[in-house]
């Protein structure tokens, strides 16, 4: 069932935890592909009731960003969820879950801050702000649904270390899932964004993953020295790429680290045709 509003949401979920039964929530901004689909699988076969979210958050947005842009696809997403066997479809507008906001009123002032040391990296560095807005949305969607588990891909592996933690500290009351990136067959991982990218992009976009799986041949054969490995990278771009940054970080606790071992996740953002793409891949 579609629903828009909290109150709705909040009387299903009610009337369902009297039942007994186990919930499931997949937190999503919409234009729902595989990716999404294999969350939801893992999700629908792990919890009795399954809650998706369909909400482009504004304030994980910064200046500049694609909030206008972003694609919804309403119809389909709620088609491709109730083909999945999803119990709701959760698709407030702005103001149910923010009233007038900050801006106008003082509708919604309470924000969650995650830590500097998890933020001043990878896409932190040029989101400012960005992760506030993801665990101030993802925080109200607990609480909305409140879930038993929750499942996040692995393909944001910033944001699911950040949700982790957030989670720890605050004593939420909930079982993060993380699920492994979908790719294509051509090794491209999915994203909303790959919608924006034409044939020629689509070919240029491959460099990510042939970056991040060369560093792992790399790596597989003995090299363990980050210069090194990240020097392996270069002969993977030209003029069609805007490398943003290529971090080994310790998985755990994202500290970066200069020396990799099985514990180490590669990082990559990279824009191609003006389109911000990222991807990960753990060397162990
Ligand atoms: O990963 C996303 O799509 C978003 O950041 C999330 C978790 C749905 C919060 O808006």
């Amino acid at each position: 069932m579609l629903l828009h509003t909290i109150k709705e949401v909040r009387e299903q979920i009610k009337q369902w935890k009297k039942e007994g039964f186990s919930i499931g929530l997949v937190p999503t901004m919409g234009a729902l592909h595989e990716g999404h689909l294999s969350l939801i699988k893992k999700a629908t076969e792990q919890c009795d009731k399954v809650v998706v979210s369909v909400f482009v958050n504004p304030i994980q947005f910064c200046p500049g960003e694609d909030l206008d842009k972003y694609p919804r696809t309403l119809e389909a997403d709620t088609q491709m969820c109730a083909q999945a066997g999803v119990d709701i479809v959760f698709a407030p507008t702005p103001t149910e879950m923010y009233g007038e906001g900050q801006m106008k009123s003082n509708d919604f002032l309470t924000y969650v801050i995650p830590p500097f040391f998890q933020v001043n990296k990878l896409c932190g560095k040029s989101r400012v702000g960005h992760f506030d807005g993801v665990c101030t949305v993802v925080n109200k969607l607990f609480n909305i649904t409140q879930p038993d588990f929750a499942f996040f891909g692995e393909k944001d592996a910033q944001q699911l270390s950040i949700i982790k933690k957030m989670v720890k500290d605050l004593n939420i009351p909930v079982e993060i899932i993380a699920c492994p990136i979908i790719r294509e067959d051509s090794g491209l991982a999915l994203s909303s964004r790959n919608k924006y990218l034409s044939d020629e992009d689509k070919i240029h976009a491959l460099a990510l993953s042939k970056i991040l799986n060369n560093i792992k041949n790399c790596y597989n054969q003995g090299v363990t020295d980050v210069e090194a490995l990240k020097e392996t990278a270069y002969k993977f771009l030209n003029e069609n790429h805007d490398l943003e940054y290529l971090e080994f970080l310790n998985d755990e606790d994202l500290e970066e680290v200069s020396t990799a071992n099985d514990d180490t996740r590669v990082f990559i953002a990279c824009k191609v045709g003006g389109v911000r793409l990222i991807d990960n891949i753990k060397l162990g």
